[in-house]
């Protein structure tokens, strides 16, 4: 019997592509940049399966390139990049890898709402440009966590993560928005479900945990900045294009609020001279919420066992097809 054939959009943990490569006949792109969309309508021209980044964009472009193709098995939670009711209608199976960078994930929102109050950022770099002239009582002054208001916007796994953190490290209250009511998060963190209204109002910090969809495109606009404190701190590791960026440098230009930190920005990479790297009130890591080295090993598990699922006509232990 033929093994199926697979491409794999990036080399992934050893781990997982020596798995690939031990039931399939596989195809590792090599580069450390993404293929073009040309470039991956070649590879899967003729492909059972793909192992897809979220830089991949998984269209219907892509699928009518591909006429055997089972499953997308995407090396990621997000799944934005892959247009998953064209591949339902077409009956290939979508796979995703929940809940293993849910920890790694919440550190990193941790990370920047604490760099981002406490202007990490800018007093690093100024102490390394030589602009570090001695102890300054006024110098640097951020903003403290203790005994603020968190508000998380979507309270899913990742969403509770960050609040668990905040609120048993820093004693935090909780606010949060969500599709339903979270029961668990009620009862461990006295957290409030409320419109997004009231969180922007009531919000010393704010942190995005949203997925990107059609109703939370451009959520973060002129408008939603300006219901924010002014000393409010914006954190985003969800998606970028859920921020309006001219609004939020605009935001932080003006002092609408006091701080943000970023691990997702739109596009990615942010061009490096963009207007929200010169802002000092701005920190940005490079979308590395999931970089850890266990993490990216689990990932690279949940997404193989995908894969191999979907090429022998199983259902996906993580399927998100309806
Ligand atoms: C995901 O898995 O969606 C993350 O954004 C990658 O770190």
């Amino acid at each position: 019997m033929s093994r199926p054939k697979v491409f794999v959009a990036r080399q992934i943990p050893a781990e997982g592509l020596e798995r690939i490569l031990a039931a399939c006949d596989a195809d590792v792109w090599p580069d450390r940049l993404p293929p073009s969309p040309d470039a991956l309508r070649e590879k899967v021209r003729d492909c059972d399966g793909l192992v897809s980044l979220l830089t991949d964009k998984v269209d219907a472009a892509l699928l009518a390139a591909a006429p055997r193709l089972k499953v997308v098995s995407n090396f990621a939670v997000g799944f934005n990049n892959v247009d998953v009711p064209a591949c339902t209608a077409r009956g290939i199976a979508v796979g995703n890898t929940p809940g293993v960078l849910t920890d790694a994930t919440a550190d990193i929102a941790v990370t920047l709402l604490l760099a981002a109050a406490r202007r990490l950022g800018e007093s690093a770099a100024d102490a390394k440009a030589g602009r570090w002239l001695t102890w300054e009582p006024l110098g640097w002054l951020g903003r403290d966590l203790g005994g603020q208001t968190l508000g998380i916007v979507g309270m899913g796994r990742i969403g509770f993560a960050t609040a668990k953190r905040l609120h048993h490290g820093w004693g935090m209250k909780v606010l949060y928005t969500a599709r339903a009511p979270k029961p668990d998060a009620d009862r461990e963190l006295g957290a409030r479900q409320v419109d997004l209204d009231t969180l922007l109002a009531e919000s010393d910090f704010v942190s995005v945990h949203a997925d990107l969809n059609p109703t939370t495109k451009g959520l973060f606009n002129e408008a939603r900045f300006a219901a924010m404190k002014p000393t409010a701190v914006f954190v985003n590791t969800s998606r970028g294009p859920l921020v309006d960026q001219v609004a939020l440098a605009d935001a932080l230009r003006k002092g609408v609020i006091f701080a943000a930190g970023l691990d997702v920005t739109d596009p990615e990479p942010l061009p490096y001279d963009h207007e929200l790297f010169q802002l000092p009130n701005c920190v940005i890591a490079p979308h590395i919420a999931s970089a850890t080295v266990a993490t990216r090993d689990a990932m690279a598990r949940l997404c193989v066992d995908n894969l191999l699922a979907g090429l022998s006509g199983k259902r996906l232990p993580n399927c998100v097809n309806p």
